[in-house]
């Protein structure tokens, strides 16, 4: 009998996920005689822990097919830090009980640098404990700061949409800005990686076309510096239209808003800093603003896609299987890009212990000179993630989603564990 798959998602969600989930699930289906059933965990590693596996079996092919254009985790994700084996060797044994128990010998986990730390981290049960699993990370991050891959699935997506947004809310400000709006700031994430407001940069074609002015987390905020840019494009062009990563910092390294939250890695709840640019617009040059914070919208934003972006989530996805039927432990597929203009890109592979906690910034000869745009290198690299549209199917003038029924797996163990 060919030994179960558990497959889970971890972190931030994003618009392309449950694309990788369709193309695992799907491949897995395709290889019966080498996988037995798809369990999800659900809500990520703690499924596995807490012995709360989904039968994904129980959904019909068409439902799985529906999760390729269905955004957010399907399965529930999570920010859950698996401790080192040394720390917590009372995590990995209980993982152990609950893969014996419904006889698990693959494990997929998909997600950003911190999950693959645990993928990692799972991977070394077949090696330092003796328990005979295949562990293939599957990738995955709105950030774009997984190192090797050429670009993550899901920042695509964002990319787009941070893109088309701005595009379209410069239109808007620069109709305003004669007898009202000067100043328009989006908001959007990326953590300490300014790969996200750099899409934004895609929008202009030309110097007068916004944004006029990206802040990165790469670039020590200087208030002078940009308030004369600011006051420049204003003069210049009539108005102003500004893209700000949430990770920005001051010269003492604070972040300019920082909600004083954090999460189970000990990363800073970012958000905010939107309304803090732009009052100090208003108070210094007294110019009428309008802000806005993408936040979830922008990783949720399934509706505009990027093409590349599913079709690579997909095919990260379905390699992670083939490499596990190969035999490939502690791995993970990549996409290796080829060729810019065509863009063409085929699926590589890293060694987790590579991947695992690294973050990948934006590169400096990527960042203009002024460090408020992108340069010609930038716009090369980002161009083509966001090509091409693949558009959910609609009914009632709404995208026609997928919530699949999630069965669960019945429990064989007599114990429960606790989370710590
Ligand atoms: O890790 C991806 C990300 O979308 C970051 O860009 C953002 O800062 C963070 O997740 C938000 O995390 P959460 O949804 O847990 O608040």
């Amino acid at each position: 009998m060919p030994k179960n798959a558990f497959y889970a998602q971890s972190g931030g969600v994003t618009a392309v996920i449950n694309a990788s989930a369709c193309g695992v699930i799907e491949t897995a289906r395709q290889h019966p005689d080498k996988i037995g059933k798809v369990y999800a965990g659900r809500n990520g590693i703690i499924g596995a822990l807490t012995e709360d596996l989904i039968d994904t079996s129980q959904e019909s092919d068409a439902d799985i097919a529906a999760l390729r254009h269905t955004p957010s985790g399907a399965f529930g994700s999570c920010r859950f830090k698996l401790k080192g084996l040394e720390e917590s060797k009372v995590e990995y044994d209980r993982l152990i009980e609950v893969f014996k128990a419904h006889d698990i010998g693959f494990f997929f986990y998909n997600g950003g640098g911190d999950s693959q730390d645990t993928s990692y981290k799972v991977s070394q049960l077949a090696e330092k404990m003796g328990y005979p699993i295949t562990c293939v990370g599957v990738p995955k991050t709105v950030d774009n700061d997984l190192p090797i891959t050429d670009n993550c699935p899901g920042f695509g997506s964002v990319a787009k949409y941070v893109a088309v947004s701005i595009k379209e809310a410069s239109f808007d400000v620069a109709s305003m800005a004669k007898t009202s709006t000067k100043v328009f700031v989006m908001e959007v994430m990326g953590r300490h990686a300014g790969w996200i407001a750099a899409a934004g940069a895609l929008a202009a074609e030309k110097e007068s076309d916004g944004p006029h002015v990206i802040l990165f987390p790469e670039i020590v905020f200087n208030e002078e510096k940009f308030l004369a840019k600011v006051k420049y494009a204003v003069e210049n062009y009539g108005f102003c239209s500004i893209v700000v990563s949430e990770g920005v910092r001051n010269a003492d390294g604070k972040f300019l808003a920082e909600t004083g939250l954090r999460d189970a890695f000990g990363h800073a709840q970012l958000g905010g800093v939107a309304p803090v640019v732009a009052n100090l617009i208003k108070e210094k040059l007294g110019y009428k603003y309008h802000w806005a914070v993408a936040d979830y919208l922008q990783r949720a934003a399934r509706h505009i896609s990027s093409k590349s972006d599913v079709d690579q989530a997909y095919a990260l996805g379905k390699a992670a299987v083939e490499l596990a039927i190969a035999g490939k432990n502690a791995v993970m597929p990549t996409v290796v890009r080829l060729s810019n203009n065509p863009y063409k890109w085929e699926i590589g592979s890293a060694n987790l212990a590579d991947v695992a906690n690294v973050e990948k910034m934006m590169p400096k000869e990527y960042i203009s000179e002024d460090g408020f745009g992108i340069t010609a290198a930038c716009r090369e690299y980002l161009q083509p993630l966001i090509l091409g549209e693949d558009y959910p199917p609609y009914q009632n003038g709404l995208p026609q989603y997928v919530q699949l029924k999630n069965v669960g797996v019945p429990k064989k163990l007599q114990t429960t564990y606790t989370l710590k």
